[in-house]
């Protein structure tokens, strides 16, 4: 164990210190935390007595942090005080929430249909769904588009996972998904966990119910009548002792790899930056056009399409949807020569780290071809995570990105409504707070763009956007 070091970090204020600074970084936690890093630099704490709340930033302590597994686990939910034997307990008890072993053996049960090659097998479900959806756009309309990319990317979901394509069935599971989300983020759920009629804790758990009792039933159905879905490849896997996946764990894993959302999320950025960047997004209406000639993507055609991957790769890289996440001290242990206590919460930032001058040369330009040049390692660029918790799905999140990037821009200009407001924040993904509302127009239609405020303005340098 190392010899105590001052732990960076602001002075204690007994009692009140943590709660009132939690407080205000479950509110907002960009803010807070670029303040810690300004503050206190890449490794800091709320509590330097006792560091109970830790926060990194950068490739080297995020290295340490996913170095070690054994050490600082993933628990997702821990925060969230869950009666054991609840349906919120069962539906968040997938990959997010094991460690070891047991980690270990349900990734290898699930890897299979998430390898790129099994998901290619989804491509032409994809560009349909893509079609279908965008069919319903009118020229001349305004539309919240990141309601409709979360909408096509949950029907994407709904039937790749479960083969479900009624569009009643997939509103209902929407309606369901998004209550459970929205209440079980609401900061009053974790800071009052009280069952009791009318509190945000007690409408999570009856929207949990509902969610559990939905994918329940999927599941059951699917083990009479197995498709080419992943929850059918799910069912079916066994590991070496012939053993697969129980009810519970099925719909523990189901419910962790159906939320979409980061996706929607991506693309709803991305569809933001390219109004903000008309060159950049000409040059890649270009490569789209002589590639593809206004046909929807074939498989095996993204080798092809460089560009298409540097923006999806540079969105990601200054709007990563997942912009923090968390891991617990195991035990009492040390990270980057500073002591950590057992039960310790270490929380890390892709958004943050993503922004650091020492990784990304001017990191406020969104610069796709800075891609073309070397990269960061896994622990400097880490949208899909790192470590063994690294996303499971990140192939399928790619394809599906790529395919309706490629549809949308070829079938129209979705130009952004002059005025808005975008406020990047935390809901559970990173979004527009206010959403996203655009205009439909051609594809070849107006190139300006849209003056826009809000922190958008500081999250990212627009002033010298080409
Ligand atoms: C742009 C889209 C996506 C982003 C940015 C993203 C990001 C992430 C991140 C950062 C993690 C690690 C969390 C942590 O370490 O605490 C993760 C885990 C995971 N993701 Fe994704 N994800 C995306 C899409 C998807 C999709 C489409 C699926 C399913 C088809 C998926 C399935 C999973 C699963 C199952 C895990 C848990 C892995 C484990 O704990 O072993 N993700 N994702």
């Amino acid at each position: 164990m190392p010899s105590p070091v001052a732990f960076p970090g602001p002075p204690h204020v007994p009692v009140i210190g943590w709660p009132l600074r939690a407080v205000r970084m479950l509110a907002d936690p960009l803010p807070f935390f670029t303040t810690m890093l300004e503050r206190h630099g890449e490794i800091s704490t709320t509590s330097r007595r006792a560091p109970r709340h830790v926060f990194v930033f950068g490739p080297r302590y995020q290295r340490q942090l996913f170095g070690n597994p054994d050490a600082f686990i993933a628990d997702a939910f821990r925060e969230f005080r869950m009666p054991p034997r609840s349906a919120m307990a069962r539906l968040t008890a997938g990959l997010l929430k094991l460690n070891g072993p047991a980690h270990a053996r349900h990734r290898s049960l699930m890897q299979p249909a998430f390898h790129s090659r099994a998901v290619a097998r989804h491509h032409e479900t994809i560009v349909k769904v893509t079609n279908e959806e965008l069919d319903r756009f009118r020229t001349g309309e305004v539309r919240r588009v990141d309601h409709d990319l979360s909408r096509l990317m949950l029907r994407i979901g709904m039937k790749t996972l479960f083969d479900v394509a009624e569009t009643g069935d997939v509103d209902r599971l929407n309606g369901l998904i998004g209550r459970l989300l929205s209440s079980a983020s609401a900061p009053l759920t974790l800071l009052l966990p009280v069952n009791a009629p009318g509190t945000s804790y007690r409408r999570t758990l009856r929207a949990a119910e509902q969610v559990d009792d939905a994918v329940r039933r999927i599941i059951v159905a699917k083990r009479d009548a197995p498709g080419d879905d992943i929850i059918s490849m799910l069912i079916a896997a066994r590991d070496e002792n012939g053993e697969g996946l129980t009810e519970d764990e099925l719909v523990g894993e189901a419910y962790t790899a159906f939320c979409h959302d980061s996706s929607a999320s991506a693309l709803t950025w991305t569809l933001l930056m390219l109004d903000q960047h008309p060159q950049v997004r000409n040059d890649l209406c270009d490569e789209l056009a002589a590639e593809l000639g206004g046909a929807p993507p074939e498989p095996g055609v993204f080798g092809r399409l460089p560009l298409l991957d540097r923006v999806i790769k540079e969105t990601l890289r200054l709007f990563p949807p997942a912009s923090m996440g968390l891991r617990y001290a195991a035990r009492d242990t040390e990270l980057g020569g500073y002591r950590i206590p057992r039960k310790a919460t270490i929380f890390f930032s892709p958004y943050v780290t993503h922004r650091l001058p020492a990784v990304f040369d001017e990191p406020l330009r969104y610069a796709p071809d800075r891609w073309t040049g070397p990269s960061p390692d896994s622990f400097g660029y880490l949208p899909f995570g790192a470590g063994p918790h690294g996303c499971l799905g990140r192939s399928f999140a790619l394809l599906e990105m790529k395919i309706v990037l490629a549809i949308v821009l070829q079938r129209f200009r979705l130009a952004v409504v002059d005025g808005s407001t975008i406020d990047a924040k935390i809901k559970i993904s990173l979004v527009p707070d206010q959403g996203l509302s655009c205009r439909v127009e051609q594809p070849a239609g107006d190139r300006s763009r849209a003056a826009v405020r809000g922190n958008i303005r500081t999250a990212v340098d627009l002033a010298g956007a080409r």
